[in-house]
């Protein structure tokens, strides 16, 4: 068996069942959480044969940054229940795979403590309805050395889990969350997240960080040309790991619609959402994503071998990558293109 396939039984062994259930849920009727690996391996490829393949890099930039995989580490809370130095073992993990991560705004580690590593890393930020609050955190980012803003725009509401019985926030210690908004100043009212936010938002977070705006949570390619139109230096495909609207496409269905709307532009497009072997950013990279994140994956990496952990996953992504970069006879995963890939006949 892969190493990657035992890390999820093997983070259950360690975790409180309510974590566990928490880190791996969807929202509602769990649809799109249940249905976003078997989309990627839908897909069906077009090799080329009689290429020199004898060298490959699966080495990129995102954002003009290089990254020795183009698998980057999605923004999630709770780190620190899956190890206990939470974002900075895992921060730490990704950059020894010379690659980025995002980190939370919810996360239990304050932007000055991960600054303090030296390590690249994104900032992830919601916009809250007090706006000051959101001011307050993209400024300690920008402090804390955050080198991009990755705005999520899925979550005008948070989606609905179906839990019972105990749930994380039954085990939440202080610390662990929201370490970057002191307790006590906001009210539950300051916090929810805005539900008005229009494209304006956008220009808004470029002209308040100095930084490179990422939209995440983009499902449509109008959506994805409004994004770019409004500034915005990449756009993420996402569905939130099927978090938000349970029954919204699956990422490896709406990729190519995102990525012909942003052809010639010089807005790019990455991809989350069960993404777990290296054909499926195979895929991901020929249907015009420059990277793909990983959520979950992540999390269990961290629970089963903290950062070392987080490390190996990233670098076993990568070597499957170039595997797949070998059979279908692209040296290079900057010049994989879409007639690479096909749909499956059946469907
Ligand atoms: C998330 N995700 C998320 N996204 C975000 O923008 N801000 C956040 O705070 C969180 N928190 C979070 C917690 C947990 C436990 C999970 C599993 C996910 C969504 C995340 O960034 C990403 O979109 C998905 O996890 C990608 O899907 P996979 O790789 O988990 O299938």
């Amino acid at each position: 068996m892969r190493w990657i396939d035992t890390l999820e039984a093997e983070a259950a062994e360690k975790l409180p069942e309510a974590v566990h259930r928490y880190f791996r849920q969807g929202s509602a009727g769990g649809v799109s959480a249940g249905e976003a690996v078997a989309a990627w391996s839908a897909y069906r490829f077009r090799p080329r044969v009689l290429t020199d393949v004898s060298t490959v890099t699966a080495a990129t930039t995102v954002l003009g940054t290089s990254v020795d995989v183009p698998v980057l580490v999605a923004p999630s809370t709770m780190h620190r229940m899956a190890d206990p130095d939470g974002e900075v073992a895992m921060a730490s993990g990704v950059d020894a795979a010379k690659s980025i991560i995002g980190i939370s705004s919810n996360a239990g580690t304050t932007f000055a403590d991960l600054g303090a590593t030296g390590v690249p890393w994104w900032l992830q930020i919601y916009i809250v309805r007090n706006r000051s609050v959101t001011e307050r955190m993209v400024d300690a980012a920008v402090a804390g050395g955050a080198q991009a803003v990755v705005l999520t725009v899925d979550t005008p509401v948070v989606g609905r889990k179906e839990d019972t019985g105990e749930t994380v926030w039954d085990l939440v210690q202080p610390g662990q969350l929201l370490a970057n908004l002191p307790d006590g100043e906001w009210t539950d009212d300051d916090l929810a997240k805005a539900d008005d936010l229009g494209p304006k938002a956008i220009g808004w977070l470029a002209e308040r960080t100095g930084l490179p705006v990422v939209v995440k949570g983009v499902l449509r390619g109008d959506d994805a040309k409004r994004c770019a139109d409004a500034g915005a230096a990449a756009v993420i495909v996402s569905n939130h790991g099927g978090r938000q609207l349970d029954g919204s496409v699956p990422t490896a269905q709406a990729l190519p619609e995102v990525a012909e709307a942003l052809a010639g532009t010089s807005t790019e497009v990455y991809v989350d959402g069960g993404i777990r072997r290296g054909e499926h950013i195979l895929a991901a990279l020929a249907l015009g994503a420059r990277a793909v994140f990983v959520g979950r994956p992540a999390l269990w990496a961290l629970t089963v071998g903290g950062s070392a952990g987080v490390t190996r996953l990233i670098t076993d992504l990568g070597s499957e990558l170039e595997h797949c970069l070998r059979l279908i006879g692209c040296p290079r995963a900057d010049d994989l293109t879409p007639d690479l890939v096909t749909k499956r006949l059946t469907d």
